[in-house]
């Protein structure tokens, strides 16, 4: 069984590009509402909360944790991986080495909530993969809310946006990491605002790549997570309507949340 966690739903864009990817692996999904949003919270209670939610998952059988929530893998996945002898994948590795390999000129835009921006993890892991590149971070702290409304086409959305990546614009970035949850339900905003150019590195995806490539290697490990005729179950600690048409909405189909006193 696989574990994932994230702050809330905003994580399942990671739990159904792992689905799509590995359908015979099932996996187990905790979102932390009653803790959300991880992306103003201290680097404190994301370690402590991360740990938490990596507790809960092991006690039900999770085999391996991917880290969804980008706010939390910028500052715990670290400790995690000190804590816990079990692989932890988070979602910021595969999203820079893709965006490291596919940038012509190393000028590289990251997007995603303030604690991610802040940790400077992004930049310290471009650095150790491509040197001379650059990483040019916009912290848009009101991307989140506005996915949680369901405003994704509104008129209001596409302004924020276009604020937002202007000062990536002038940069003259070439390529763009999608550095949160949320944002690859805001494809459709930001490819034409950012430009058709810009290559778009959405996390939720090169994060399932890795993790397939990683079991695709490692027969014993996939083979442990393997478990027939068991169900995705899908928990959080906090539970209201706008969260279960969030989660129909990113898996297109409705889901069973279930909610736990973690
Ligand atoms: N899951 C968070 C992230 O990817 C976004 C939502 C939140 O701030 O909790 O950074």
């Amino acid at each position: 069984m696989i574990g994932i966690f994230d702050s809330g739903v905003g994580g399942m864009t990671v739990a159904r590009a792992i689905e799509q990817l590995l359908p015979d692996l099932p996996y187990i999904y905790f979102g932390d509402l009653a803790h959300s949003p991880y992306g103003s919270k201290s680097r404190e209670m994301l370690i402590e909360y991360s740990c938490r939610n990596t507790d809960f998952l092991l006690a039900q059988g999770a085999k391996i944790i991917v880290i969804a929530c980008n706010s939390a893998s910028s500052t715990a996945s670290y400790i995690l991986r000190e804590r816990y002898q079990m692989p932890i994948i988070d979602v910021i590795s595969p999203a820079v080495r893709k965006a490291a390999d596919l940038s012509e000129h190393g000028r590289i835009g990251l997007i995603g909530t303030r604690a991610t921006v802040n940790s400077g993890v992004y930049g310290k892991r471009l650095e150790e993969i491509r040197p001379k590149s650059r990483l040019y971070p916009q912290a848009c702290p009101l991307l989140v809310p506005l996915v949680e409304e369901g405003w994704l086409d509104r008129r209001e959305t596409k302004m924020i946006v276009r604020k937002y990546l202007h000062p990536l614009r002038n940069k003259q970035i070439d390529t763009l990491i999608l550095g949160c949850t949320h944002y690859p339900l805001l494809k459709k905003a930001i490819i034409p605002r950012i430009g058709k150019r810009v290559h778009i590195i959405d996390s939720s995806v090169e994060a399932a790549l890795y993790l397939k490539t990683m079991l695709d290697q490692d027969t014993a490990l996939y083979e442990s997570l393997h478990a027939p005729d068991t169900a995705n179950r899908y928990y959080v600690s906090d539970l209201s309507s706008p969260v279960q048409s969030l989660a129909a909405s990113i898996f297109g189909r409705s889901v069973h949340l279930e909610k736990i006193n973690v």
